[in-house]
């Protein structure tokens, strides 16, 4: 008889988002009048700069013609883009263009990457963590069952990441040695990132150790201190045991068209029946078997940011949400809040006053001053206490969300 994959059985209810919904339309029905301010999802809002526009709409018009008309492209990604990522994002790190797989989505390629890695392979994900690391090797079978108690599933390696260890957990503090290790910097949803020193102390530890680090660089773009690394290739030694993650989602405003980008070095090498199998040829035998590449259109569009009037436009949306971070950031200030964040990533990281319950501040923000946010236990256990507001917004509103808690 026909079985389905039981591991899905294991995945507990996203409910996170689905719980704000409830909660605020049942508050929105009880109040229509309210002026509802959203400080919730990760998404951007600002519009996709021109420049890019523009080369997308040349590549339509190509699309148009019989002499320039492009079918499917290559699995890796265009030659043209993966040029102008080792060029602009890799300089001076020796990655060769081989090592650029262009892809619809850091989402996807976090959650696909752990297709290379045997099942019985330990993961250690920091908590609070992005859910999709978690999940993903839940469906993968790497997991044991869910413990209702803890809030974990056995047989992963939860890391905290709190106030106590400055949200950057640390390989010493690690309870059991893990094979595959997620870092996630600049960080959803603490919004702190990591220090090179502790970064240099993860791939100590991972040569070290075997492991492989994930290194999801998604919010790269928003780093503005100078210890902060920007790739985990600017430390030595990463190259044989670091994949990295970028996107242009929140870079570039390209949620809604998707494309980004993960690297993998031909160094990476695992062995294997006294063989040395390369991560980066079996990620290639991957996506040649199970995608076909992102729209020609859209990595034209991607290819135009690294324009110098790209460069300018991009940069001028991530100042628009780094102005709001600050903004935030400052109100909390004032209102005698503690935060943390919000410096190198687009979120801010309350600790919620007088020790409340993630819910329970959901429930006052909404209820007294009409702010939505998201219960930082919706991130794993440890996110118990905190609650994350995005940068992501409005300026006026904003602005007047800073008002209304102050
Ligand atoms: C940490 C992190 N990685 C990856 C992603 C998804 O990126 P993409 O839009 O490229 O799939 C997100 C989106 O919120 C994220 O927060």
């Amino acid at each position: 008889m026909l079985k389905i994959n039981e591991n899905f059985l294991k995945l507990q209810d996203s409910y996170l988002f689905s719980t704000i919904n409830k909660k605020v339309n049942e508050y929105i029905a009880k109040n229509p009048e309210a002026d509802i301010i959203k400080m919730g999802i990760g998404d951007v809002t600002r519009p996709i700069p021109k420049v890019v526009i523009d080369a997308i709409k040349n590549a339509v018009d190509e699309m148009s013609k019989i002499e320039t008309f492009k079918g499917y492209g290559p699995e890796q990604g265009y030659e043209f883009l993966r040029k102008k990522i080792v060029e602009n994002e890799y300089r001076e790190m020796n990655i060769d263009i081989s090592e650029i797989f262009v892809s619809d989505g850091a989402k996807c390629d976090t959650a696909n990457i752990v297709e290379l890695f045997d099942t019985k392979a330990k993961i250690a994900i920091t908590d609070p963590v992005y859910p999709v690391y978690l999940d993903s090797n839940v469906i993968y079978g790497r997991t044991g069952e869910y413990d209702k108690f803890s809030g974990k599933y056995k047989n992963v390696v939860y890391m905290k990441a709190t106030e106590e260890n400055n949200f950057e957990p640390l390989p010493e503090e690690l309870e059991e040695e893990p094979d595959l290790i997620y870092i996630c910097s600049p960080n959803n949803p603490t919004g702190t990132a990591m220090k090179k020193e502790n970064l240099e102390k993860w791939v100590k530890f991972a040569r070290q150790n075997n492991s492989i680090i994930l290194y999801d660089a998604a919010y790269e773009a928003f780093i503005e201190e100078k210890d902060i690394p920007h790739s985990i290739y600017e430390i030595e030694g990463a190259k044989e045991v670091a994949i990295e993650f970028k996107s242009y989602s929140k870079t570039a405003g390209f949620t809604g068209l998707r494309c980004a980008y993960t690297v993998i070095p031909k160094e990476i090498k695992i062995e294997e029946k006294q063989e040395k199998i390369e991560l980066n040829e079996l990620w290639n035998r991957r996506q040649a078997t199970k995608f076909n590449g992102v729209p020609y259109i859209i990595q034209r569009g991607a290819e135009a940011i690294y324009t110098k009037e790209g460069k300018k436009q991009i940069k001028e949306n991530i100042s628009y949400y780094k102005e709001n971070a600050k903004i935030i950031l400052e109100g909390l200030k004032k209102a005698g809040i503690k935060s943390y964040g919000g410096k190198n990533a687009p979120y801010v990281w309350i600790k919620t006053p007088n020790k409340m319950k993630s819910w329970d501040y959901f429930d006052l923000l909404l209820e007294k001053y009409n702010i939505i946010g998201t219960p930082g236990i919706g991130f794993g256990p440890s996110g118990e206490g905190y609650f994350r507001l995005t940068a992501f917004g409005d300026r006026e509103k904003t602005i007047e969300a800073m008002e209304r808690i102050r």
